[in-house]
């Protein structure tokens, strides 16, 4: 099949990145590791220079007319993140270092106060380590148990033992979105709404569905949500967690100290209100400025556009790989995955296949991205995982089925 996305002109937006015309010894670079992180467009570049160079100041901290143009800049970066998500406003969105960092707030926050023996915790057999991990450590430290959603053969969620894993013992259901790994977009709204019939949150994982997907938190029904800049055209350092206004407001904060705080003694102390509360001490200002700029940046493209573009080069990256007999590509069919295919050929492990593509001038991760129980239930060390965005071409998906090939002639 062909890509069929003429209406996003991936040339042209290429020129908004001049990373992309970066060459190794003269062989052109295919960037391909969208998923690890997405190159970052000039003007996002500049906003972030533009404040270092122009309005460079502390927020929250002076009435002094820099640190009053940050403070608003870095306000309004609240305001854009809330909109490009559907959360009713700046309240119900706190800035932390990574979807990572969000997840462990809400871990830390409410999980440590919150869960005990008896309670129980639901996440899939696809959550990325930045879930699974946290979670396992929380419940460890409680008393809580973990439970996991499997997988179907194809890749999807087992949603008839989702009905059954949560009960009324589950406190926390924790989902990633759409998968790093199987490229599987998970039906958000309907465990959403499983787990509210069972009087348990849900936290949704979307450091892989905000770069692609119209989020609509409300639509969701989510009452945590959690994504990274760097993988929206952002910077690194800065990410949203999202969470219902009620239930951040009843939770105690994570990091204690300045600007989090409304009144101090040296008894005690009274909560700033929302979302700094959550925002302990000298903020990522410039990265929070980057990150409402790549947003917009992202819807001014078009977020229907990029999905449609993006999947539609994952769709045609796995119908070519999967013309070879001896390459596995894992999760759903193509013409229902999100944007990226992780893959193995038999007889290459994924590192050697990294290596020998890169040659070629395609950069892809190669490893366990990050979900190695999934591997295990996939019988996989490592995977190889092409990952598509907004600048990627159909030539460019040519150009590592051609660097495959080669790699698998190499090692026939
Ligand atoms: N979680 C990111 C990935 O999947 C880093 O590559």
């Amino acid at each position: 099949m062909g890509v069929q996305s003429e209406r996003l002109d991936a040339p042209a937006l290429r020129e908004d990145f001049p990373i992309l015309e970066r060459e190794f010894d003269g062989t052109p670079l295919v960037y391909l590791d969208n998923a690890a992180t997405s190159q970052t467009p000039e003007r996002v570049v500049e906003s972030i220079s533009d404040y270092y160079y122009r309005y460079n100041a502390n927020v929250h901290r002076g009435i002094h007319n820099l640190s009053q143009e940050a403070s608003i800049a870095y306000e309004e970066a609240h305001d854009t993140v809330a909109e490009f998500i559907g959360a009713a406003g700046r309240e119900e969105v706190v800035f932390t270092k990574n979807t990572t960092e969000a997840m462990n707030t809400v871990a830390y926050a409410w999980g440590l106060n919150e869960l005990g023996p008896g309670d129980e915790v639901v996440l899939t057999e696809m959550e990325h380590h930045a879930s699974l991990v946290t979670w396992q450590q929380i419940a460890k430290k409680t008393g809580a148990e973990c439970r996991f959603i499997p997988i179907t053969d194809d890749g999807y969620l087992d949603m008839n033992a989702a009905a059954d894993l949560i009960t009324d013992d589950t406190r926390m259901v924790s989902v990633v979105h759409a998968s790093n790994t199987l490229g599987t977009v998970n039906p958000v709204r309907e465990l959403a709404d499983i787990a509210h019939d069972h009087g348990a949150y849900i936290f949704v994982d979307g450091a892989q569905s905000a770069p692609h997907m119209e989020i609509d938190v409300a639509e969701l029904d989510c009452d945590f949500f959690a994504f990274s800049a760097h993988k929206v055209c952002g910077p690194t350092g800065i990410g949203a967690l999202y969470g219902k206004e009620e239930i951040l407001e009843a939770m105690e904060p994570y990091l204690y100290g300045g600007d989090m705080i409304l009144k101090v003694t040296f008894e005690d102390s009274q909560w700033n209100e929302l979302p700094w509360k959550f925002e302990a001490g000298t903020p990522n200002i410039a990265q929070a400025i980057g990150f409402a700029e790549a947003v917009e940046y992202v819807e001014d493209v078009g977020i229907d556009r990029i999905h449609r573009h993006s999947t539609d080069l994952a769709a045609y990256a796995y119908d070519r790989l999967t013309e070879y007999d001896d390459v596995e590509v894992y999760g759903p069919p193509a013409d229902d995955r999100g944007p990226l295919v992780a893959f193995n050929v038999d007889g290459v492990h994924a590192h050697d296949l990294s290596s020998i593509v890169n040659d070629y001038g395609v950069a892809i991760r190669a490893g366990d991205h990050c979900t190695q129980p999934l591997h295990d239930v996939l019988g996989a060390t490592a995977s190889a995982r092409a990952s598509f965005y907004l600048y990627n071409t159909e030539s460019e998906v040519d150009a590592l089925v051609e660097a495959v090939n080669e790699a698998r002639q190499l090692f026939a």
